[in-house]
């Protein structure tokens, strides 16, 4: 009963919440991409400046990410939760992870969980809003082959419940990244990162992780090319 309740207001909450950022999004917003040069949060760790512009070693880059294509509702050309790109059918992160990786040369890696997410919008809510009030870890089904070699992590995922999709907590727990550099980059329907990237640092304490990462608006996903190359080219990360 207790629960039923709080997943009412939580549920309320994120309704108003997602229709302030729909309203942002109507007023003319066409990108919310943010870059900086390594200015970094968690205060234990190498390059923890605390802001200002660190540079970023890169080293070997790990590009992992975590994104749900929806299969229904609206189509692939605006605040969809899919990109159609080169024939192919993706969830927004992919697709931005796939830009990322083209421009830095680094590796790709898919986060799957051992469930599978419903793929229409309404059920997808549900159940997301319910692993959250669960305080869920769902079950990684893919794993990083020798994850201590990496230097450098960027790390994708859609803003859920202005918070991590539930799939980050388990990741984070899985993975120790002392010594490493995350760089975050998400996709929303308004919200931006949220407290993400804190959230991140709080997770990872040894880690340096970049304040200010990539936010892109699900409108702006599908011409985010541009931004994603400027955003590398200012991080310094570009392949030669
Ligand atoms: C379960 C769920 C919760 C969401 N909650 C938020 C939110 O709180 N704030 C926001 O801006 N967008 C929210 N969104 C929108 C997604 O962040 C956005 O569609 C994102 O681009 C999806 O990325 P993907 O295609 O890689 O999964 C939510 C989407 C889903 C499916």
């Amino acid at each position: 009963m207790k629960k039923r309740k709080a997943a009412l207001i939580l549920c309320a909450a994120a309704a108003l919440s997602l229709a302030a950022c729909g309203s942002q999004e109507t007023g003319g917003q066409t990108s919310s991409s943010q870059t900086q040069t390594g200015g970094t949060v968690g205060t234990d760790g190498p390059d923890a400046a605390g802001g200002g512009s660190t540079p970023i070693s890169g080293g070997r880059i790990l590009i992992a990410y975590f994104s749900v294509p929806e299969t229904d509702g609206v189509d692939t050309e605006a605040s969809a939760s899919r990109v159609s790109a080169d024939g192919e059918v993706m969830g927004n992160n992919e697709y931005i992870a796939r830009l990322i990786q083209q421009e830095t040369g680094g590796e790709l890696f898919a986060i799957e969980t051992v469930q599978e997410y419903p793929g229409t919008h309404d059920d997808l809510l549900d159940f997301a809003y319910n692993e959250m009030l669960d305080d869920a870890r769902p079950e990684l089904a893919s794993q990083i082959e020798d994850p201590g070699s990496y230097d450098t992590i960027f790390l994708g995922y859609p803003n859920w419940n202005s918070d991590l999709p539930m799939p980050l907590y388990t990741f984070l727990e899985e993975y120790d990244f002392s010594g490493k550099t995350i760089i975050p980059f998400t996709t929303h329907g308004g919200s931006g990162f949220s407290r993400t990237i804190q959230t991140i640092a709080d997770m990872q304490p040894d880690a340096a992780v970049v304040e200010d990462g990539l936010s892109i608006s699900r409108n702006d996903v599908a011409d985010a090319q541009g931004d994603v190359t400027d955003w590398i080219a200012g991080l310094g990360l570009a392949a030669e």
